[in-house]
């Protein structure tokens, strides 16, 4: 079973990742993983933290000359912003913040953990975590890669601007959205999201949006139809709304789907020339009955517009019992374009983990025999 857990806090010291079952003799590529991490600190619309931290994996476990090796892989990526914190954290100076924040953790963490202080729970809620969900999806990817499986995802939707995006080959989006500052693979509705950014910032106010992930040659038949929890499709559903922010996630166009008729969304299976069964279309994003289906896995998500506002929310100082307004923390105004990159990581951490549970083994050797 391959499993991970993170540790750390947002303005502490690093993040932690703990991957555990990862088959022995896969190669690993620091680079690549490194790679990701970059690649989740950019997009148009992020604060000034993205240019403080310049994430970099460091490896302490689990991999011996390049190689896993069957034990825990434990992965370690600084904070460089600790350093501007390192003191008053030290020295326990920093102010207690009494105002929750709506659209965050802070209430709900306040109260369930008894405290007058939201810091400890934003300093964990924070998506400065999925730095180390992103390395570790970085490893899910290079599992996946041994085996031709490929992860991509795009931004098709920020604010309002919703994207017209052309009807190319999954790979040729990819590579269009790598080049976007927004990971659009339009370049006239990039523009156009970057001026609803803009437009957003100079209002004091945030944007959320809808980004798209997908992975080709996955083989058929990861997950199953028979156990709830061994759906393919509800695990990758609760994997991209761990997500901070994400507040829905479709399989294909499922919302779209739902005001169509029967015959206009199911895919229809025809025989090829090399008489391989194929499919005409991909309404159901590449699941069937929790299982895959041998076409293209196709998953959507929408995630809120940033909680953080320049305008001020209402809140309540949970301390004194008066009507204020939270302390506003350093924040970006939109980060869909890193959460589609958080969600490739996540989609091939659920993947990776089917394609283990399906092919078994303790070593790269015995999953490919
Ligand atoms: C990549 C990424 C960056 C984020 N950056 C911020 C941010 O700068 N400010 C903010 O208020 N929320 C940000 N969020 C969202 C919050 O972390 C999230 O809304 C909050 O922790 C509450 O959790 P929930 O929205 O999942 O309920 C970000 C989310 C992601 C995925």
């Amino acid at each position: 079973m391959l499993r991970f857990l993170t540790a750390g806090e947002s303005h502490g010291p690093c993040l932690l990742a703990i991957i555990e079952g990862m088959p022995a003799g896969l190669p690993i590529d620091v680079e690549a993983i490194n790679h990701e991490l970059w690649r989740r600190q950019q997009g148009y619309g992020r604060s000034h933290r993205m240019n403080i931290e310049k994430d970099q994996v460091e490896i302490l476990g689990g991999v011996i000359k390049g190689e896993t090796t069957g034990a825990p892989i434990a992965l370690r990526i600084e904070n460089r912003d600790w350093l501007n914190w390192k003191e008053k954290w030290e020295q326990n100076r920093l102010e207690p913040l009494t105002v929750p924040r709506p659209g965050h953790a802070d209430y709900a963490g306040m109260v369930k953990y008894r405290l007058k202080d939201a810091r400890p729970i934003l300093e964990r809620a924070s998506a400065r975590e999925t730095a180390a969900r992103v390395a570790v999806g970085a490893i899910a990817k290079q599992l996946l890669a041994q085996f031709d499986i490929t992860v991509g995802s795009y931004v098709c939707q920020i604010g309002p601007v919703i994207a017209d995006i052309p009807p190319r080959p999954y790979a040729e989006l990819w590579k269009l959205a790598d080049a976007s500052e927004v990971r659009c693979p339009s370049p006239i509705d990039s523009e156009r999201m970057k001026s609803a950014i803009d437009e957003a910032r100079r209002a004091r106010d945030t944007l959320g949006g809808i980004f798209e992930v997908q992975a080709l040659n996955v083989p058929i038949g990861l997950g199953s139809h028979v156990h709830w929890d061994r759906r393919l499709d509800a695990r990758i559903a609760a994997a991209i709304m761990s997500i901070q922010a994400i507040k829905g996630v479709e399989i294909g166009p499922a919302f779209e789907n739902a005001g169509l008729r029967g015959t206009q969304v199911h895919d229809d299976l025809y025989l090829n020339e090399e008489q391989t069964i194929m499919r005409v279309t991909n309404r159901a994003g590449g699941i069937e009955g929790g299982m895959s289906n041998g076409n293209p896995i196709v998953v959507r998500a929408a995630m809120k517009p940033i909680a953080t506002t320049g305008t001020p929310h209402q809140s309540v100082d949970v301390v004194n019992l008066h009507a204020a307004t939270p302390a506003y923390q350093r924040s970006d105004i939109c980060a869909v374009p890193a959460a589609s990159v958080i969600g490739e990581a996540m989609l091939a951490w659920v993947l990776a983990e089917a394609l283990v549970e399906k092919l078994g083994g303790d070593s790269l050797e015995e999953m490919r025999r």
